[in-house]
């Protein structure tokens, strides 16, 4: 099925497909395995998932830990219109669990400025958290993002990707593949 004609997209197109299903998978996998190998059972590892954007990488990704985890989420989003990036972070919903001598690590769809993780990351830590690590499927390397991030699934062009969580406009989050618009 050439992806100009898939019914997912309702009508619009996307410019190419820049990772496939089976790209996704791969390196998913990959980074299950690494990261597993990253921690102890004593670390009690909280995964947390920036919602929504990483709802799909984090379900497929928890799926490939073979160690003990919890699962909880974190609902941040920008202030203002939407436009401009003023790099205020509100935050709708956070883990009420106690993170005091746990490990946490963040999962997040793609890094761009990086200005979520930078408000978020120091955020968990002043909450007694060890140790808190960034897994990120995308990083768009831009200059901006100073956040450190421990995993990385592919390194990004510097263009808009949607798909497998990544929306436009809400648009777009199921496809399975990541396309650019
Ligand atoms: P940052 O705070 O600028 O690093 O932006 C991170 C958030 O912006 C991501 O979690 C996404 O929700 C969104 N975002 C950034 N780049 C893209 C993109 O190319 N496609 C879809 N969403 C994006
Ligand atoms: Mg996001």
């Amino acid at each position: 099925m050439s992806h100009d004609v898939d019914p997912r997209l309702g009508g619009r197109s996307v410019r190419e497909i820049v990772y496939t299903e089976e790209a996704i998978r791969a390196r998913v996998q990959a980074l299950g395995a690494e990261i597993s190998a990253g921690y102890e059972p004593e670390d009690r590892l909280l995964v947390v998932g920036l919602l929504k954007g990483s709802f799909l990488f984090l379900s497929d990704l928890v799926r490939k830990l073979t160690i003990p985890i919890h699962v909880d989420f974190l609902v941040a989003s920008s202030y203002g219109d939407g436009t401009v990036s003023s790099g205020e972070i509100r935050v709708l919903y956070e883990p009420p669990a106690d993170l005091d001598g746990r490990s946490v690590l963040v999962v997040e769809d793609i890094v761009d400025s990086g200005a979520t993780l930078q408000r978020l990351v120091p955020m968990l830590r002043e909450r007694g958290a060890s140790r808190v690590d960034v897994c990120t499927l995308l990083h768009k390397r831009l200059p901006s993002a100073t956040v450190e991030v421990r995993w990385v699934g592919f390194d990004a062009p510097n263009s808009f990707l949607v798909g497998y969580g990544l929306d436009h406009a809400e648009d777009f989050r199921h496809l399975p593949y990541i396309a650019s618009l």
